[in-house]
């Protein structure tokens, strides 16, 4: 994080940012930035909070004067929000308004089989399937999203994904910033042509225009204290490190899974796809007037090279009751290890067309069961990305884990709390840890960058 540049900026660099001149341009910083709709309950029956959706294709303008259309829940660009709370069970009534097969996962949920939204368990286009949601699971920024075979990567990009955030007496008994200072944030890239069309093409290298909550370098207006941003990757590959321009301070305080046992001040958050970070910024150090932009600082050369997500307008003072506590939560113990198992994770680029993705040396075949896991188990999982220059990262649905290494040392603080997904850049091996006493039956795990799972990176275990 160095040679950053000043607090406040002019949106020279997003000419550059938008590559090679294919997308339309738009100005940057002219359009504030969505707050997604929380959806409301259309029934609450003995205590289950029951809710609609629909998935449909939408028209909207992400630049001014251009249609795209998108596939929307409910047409909203990324979906609704839903705000739940453990305990208390939800039902998603979802019907299928699109002319394809879909299947909706909760991702991070211990989720029963049936409801889980595996790749073959879908929806038919016209037919509907409520979903049921017990909540058994602590506080969480979960995210749902399609998960349909093979079309999962295609569908999620063009809009289907959407926040679940899931809390508990723990969480709301902190003096974290909520109400109107707890925003989610969802950032993703997408290629668009000239005439504003999403372009897919399975690992495409030309989505260069980033969007925060389905918008293309928003503003959002804040207070000078303290704000909570629940954050998330929702890009098919691209991975992000978030941080401020002016390289300040940020206080990571959850994950995947929830909080974090303790808060860690950073000057950048690395999100691959699918990854979580809940982050609190205080806006108090700056004096009202400051523009600060949210930039993307990862990787390097033409493909990565993307500046800018946001920019944060210090507007006013406001006062601030809040604060972090130093400690934030104690994870659930973790059980003696039971069995262990290794993973490999594998693709190959160029010598299939179109490639190939593997996990174990085997492409994904959902009528294949992969491992058995006894019910019950405590395991050690250990993943390795054998490739040589392509990053992946892991999900495993119905857990949340436990990340005991990363390349043979204690993981990061950002890796301390309860995780789903982990990144793997070539050569990494991680070992986690995950218990699996809720649910039996057949789950998916694969690489969340989701051109590689729709190439075949998935595999499938079966709780016995
Ligand atoms: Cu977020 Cu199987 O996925
Ligand atoms: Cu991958």
């Amino acid at each position: 994080g160095a040679a950053l540049g000043p607090v406040l900026t002019a949106g020279d660099a997003v000419a550059d940012t938008l590559g090679s001149g294919a997308s339309p341009v738009s100005e940057p910083f002219c359009v504030p930035l969505p707050v997604p709709r929380v959806l409301s309950p259309v029934s609450t029956i003995g205590g289950v909070d029951v809710y609609r959706m629909s998935m449909r294709r939408t028209v909207r303008e992400i630049f001014p004067g251009l249609p795209t259309e998108v596939l929307t829940y409910n047409g909203h660009f990324p979906g609704p929000v839903i705000r739940a709370r453990s305990g208390r069970p939800v039902i998603v009534r979802q019907h299928n308004l699109l002319e394809r097969p879909a299947a909706v996962h909760l991702h991070g949920a211990s989720l029963s089989q049936r409801n889980d939204g595996n790749p073959m368990n879908t929806i038919a286009p016209g037919g509907t399937r409520s979903y049921v949601y017990p909540n058994r699971q602590p506080h969480a920024s979960l995210w749902y999203h399609d998960h349909a075979h093979h079309m999962e990567s295609e569908h999620v990009y063009r809009g289907l994904s959407g926040f679940y955030l899931l809390s508990d007496a723990t969480e709301c008994r902190l003096p974290l910033p909520s109400g109107d200072y707890d925003l989610p944030i969802a950032i993703r890239d997408a290629h668009f042509d000239d005439a504003g069309r999403l372009v897919y093409v399975m690992g495409d290298r030309s989505r260069t225009t980033l969007l925060a909550n389905g918008v293309p370098y928003p503003y959002l207006e804040v207070a000078a204290r303290r704000y909570r941003f629940r954050l998330l990757n929702s890009s098919n590959d691209r991975m992000l490190r978030l941080g401020l321009a002016d390289g300040g301070p940020i206080v990571q305080i959850g994950s995947d899974g929830g909080l974090l046992p303790c808060p860690y001040e950073t000057d950048s958050v690395f999100l691959s796809s699918g990854e979580r970070a809940d982050v609190v910024i205080d806006f108090s150090r700056y004096p009202v007037g400051t523009r600060l932009v949210l930039q993307n600082k990862a990787g390097s050369g033409a493909v990565d090279s993307l500046g800018q997500v946001l920019r944060f307008d210090v507007t006013r003072t406001a006062d601030d009751p809040t604060e972090i506590p130093a400690v934030l939560r104690s994870l659930p113990p973790l059980p003696k290890a039971t069995a262990e198992r290794t993973v490999t994770l594998y693709m190959d680029e160029g010598r299939a067309a179109p490639p190939r993705g593997y996990i174990d040396g085997k492409v994904y075949d959902p009528d294949r069961v992969d491992s058995y896991v006894r019910f019950g188990a405590s395991e050690i999982w250990t993943v390795t990305n054998v490739d040589k220059v392509i990053p992946h990262n892991f999900h495993i649905h119905l857990v949340q884990f436990r990340v005991l290494e990363r390349n043979g040392r204690s993981p990061g603080p950002a890796e301390s709390g309860l995780k789903d997904t982990v990144v793997l850049m070539p050569g990494d091996t991680v070992k986690l840890q995950a218990t699996f006493d809720t649910y039996r039956g057949r789950y998916v795990y694969h690489c969340h960058m989701l051109d590689h799972s729709a190439m075949g990176m998935m595999a499938t275990m079966k709780i016995v």
